[in-house]
């Protein structure tokens, strides 16, 4: 009942604030301001990327969790963007194969539960021509205490961040679904705990 609660009023909060760190911030400024059209956002979260479109016209927010999406609802109303919220998971999309130009996602790969079945899902959707724009927090591949650390650690995060998964290998996981790279690096996000700091800036298309 006290887990449940802090899922429900505590959790997306501080998952408002956290998301706001000026390191993310940046990235998600240089990530989103090239996109235009119409755009497919998996795990719109309490919905801060929206400022960073520019020249988007309609926004597919997809979130499953209404006690975080509740967090968006504000921003969305202040937007100039056509928002529809999408209340279904990554693992089965409501949209026809081929049809999304633009796919996002910022740091929602870490808490899909079944990753290979999302990314599955997310090369059936998108358009050939298509792009998948992402920053995620990776593992550790060369740092072999950080990445027995993040192994460790993630049982615990994933009770505390609702899902997230500290070790993952998004990079693999993007080209054993099909997807390349059009673009990508890691960098180490300033005001992050070192054991989530690491992260992946990617765009990717279907290989
Ligand atoms: C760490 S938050 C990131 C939120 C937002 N993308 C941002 O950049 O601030 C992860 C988000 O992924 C969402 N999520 C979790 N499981 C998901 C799933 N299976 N499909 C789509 N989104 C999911 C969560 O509800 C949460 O909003």
């Amino acid at each position: 009942m006290i887990y449940k609660f802090y899922q429900q009023h505590i959790f997306p909060h501080l998952l408002n604030q956290v998301m706001q760190t000026p390191s993310l911030m940046d990235q998600r400024r240089e990530l989103l301001l090239p996109i235009s059209g119409q755009v497919l956002e998996i795990g719109f979260g309490t919905g801060v990327n929206l400022p960073f479109y520019q020249n988007v016209d309609t926004l597919y927010a997809l979130e499953p969790n209404p006690d975080i999406y509740q967090l968006a609802i504000r921003r969305v109303h202040e937007s100039a963007i056509h928002v529809q919220h999408v209340q279904a998971s990554a693992e089965k999309l409501p949209f026809a194969d081929n049809s999304i130009e633009h796919i996002v996602s910022t740091w929602t790969l870490c808490s899909i539960e079944n990753l290979p079945q999302a990314l599955t899902e997310l090369h059936r959707v998108l358009k050939p021509s298509g792009t998948l724009h992402l920053v995620e927090h990776v593992q550790y591949q060369d740092n072999k205490t950080l990445k027995h650390l993040q192994n460790l650690l993630t049982p615990i995060q994933k009770r505390l961040a609702d899902g997230c998964h500290l070790n993952r290998n998004i990079a693999q996981a993007l080209l054993e679904a099909n997807f390349s790279f059009k673009e990508q690096h890691y960098f180490d996000a300033a005001g992050i705990p070192k054991i989530g700091s690491l992260m992946l800036f990617a765009r990717a298309e279907k290989a």
